[in-house]
């Protein structure tokens, strides 16, 4: 299977694993992923981490082969099932992280871009090439990076294909932290451990706020965040925290 899905733990695990074309995605792949992604939002997994096989890649974007050739019907298709699949991964309700410790390209980095969080260790490299192809980027790519590193920035990655590195990347901001190379999943986990031991609703009502506040306007996203802070301050974890801090102990939230 070119989508490898397991469980460690707190986490799930979401392998991209074709290494012998550097991870590219085939139509199937974003399928599988769809899938998979269905099954982790259903299971008890409190974060997920995103890897790619081999030395060499997370992912090296759609696969140009199967690209070449499709009318102009299934390629529009192809970019929505790519953007479904991706957003399908944004609404995910636990956090996400890409670890990127080779190449990141294209629909590679639109994956990347759709997590919650990225990590690059210092061998990886990061661009969106599609213009260099004669494409534009088809998965949230022109949406997504600009929300992340501001216009100019964006235009110049998307409009001259350029490969940044990672101390480019974290510089500005599309990715988190570079961290030392090492097996990708443990580089996930010691990463994300720092997110999974609060509440799962004081986390998702969290993300979301900031998620649908940078899709509005600031009135609109601070009514946003009335209702959900409000909804958070309703739960029973909530209720847990102040007391527990008060009474000087350790919380023990329990997800309500
Ligand atoms: N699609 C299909 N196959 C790919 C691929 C891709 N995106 N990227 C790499 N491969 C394949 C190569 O064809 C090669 O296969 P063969 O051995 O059968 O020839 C194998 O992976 C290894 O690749 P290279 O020999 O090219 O490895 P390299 O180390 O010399 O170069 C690279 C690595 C710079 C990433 C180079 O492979 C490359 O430029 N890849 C294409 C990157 C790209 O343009 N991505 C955007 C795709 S379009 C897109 O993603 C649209 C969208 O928005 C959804």
């Amino acid at each position: 299977m070119s989508i490898e899905l397991t469980f460690s733990g707190p986490y799930a695990l979401v392998t991209l694993n074709r290494p012998e074309a550097l991870n590219a995605l085939q139509f199937a792949m974003i399928e599988a992923l769809a899938d998979a992604l269905d099954r982790v939002a259903n299971s008890d997994a409190r974060a997920l981490i995103v890897t790619g096989a081999g030395l060499k890649s997370f992912c090296a974007g759609a696969d140009i082969k199967e690209l070449m050739d499709r009318d102009l019907m299934s390629q529009r298709r192809g970019a929505q099932l790519g953007q479904r699949t991706f957003a399908k991964l944004a609404a995910l309700p636990i956090p996400s992280v890409a670890v990127l410790h080779g190449y990141a390209f294209g629909g590679g980095l639109e994956l990347a871009m759709a997590c919650t969080f990225r990590i690059a260790t210092e061998k990886a490299r990061m661009g969106l090439p599609e213009i260099k192809l004669g494409l534009i980027p088809g998965y949230g790519g022109t949406q997504r990076l600009p929300r992340l590193i501001g216009e100019a920035r964006a235009n110049e990655m998307v409009m001259s294909g350029r490969t940044i590195d990672a101390t480019e990347a974290e510089r500005w901001g599309l990715v988190n932290r570079i961290v030392q190379a090492g097996d990708p999943v443990e580089l996930g986990k010691s990463f994300m451990a720092e997110f999974i031991g609060y509440s799962k609703c004081a986390s998702l009502f969290a993300r979301e706020a900031v998620q649908r506040g940078m899709a509005t306007t600031l009135a609109e996203g601070l009514d946003i965040e009335a209702d959900l802070s409000t909804l958070a301050y309703r739960t029973a974890d909530a209720a847990e925290g102040m007391r527990a801090f008060i009474e000087k102990r350790t919380p023990e939230f329990k997800d309500g």
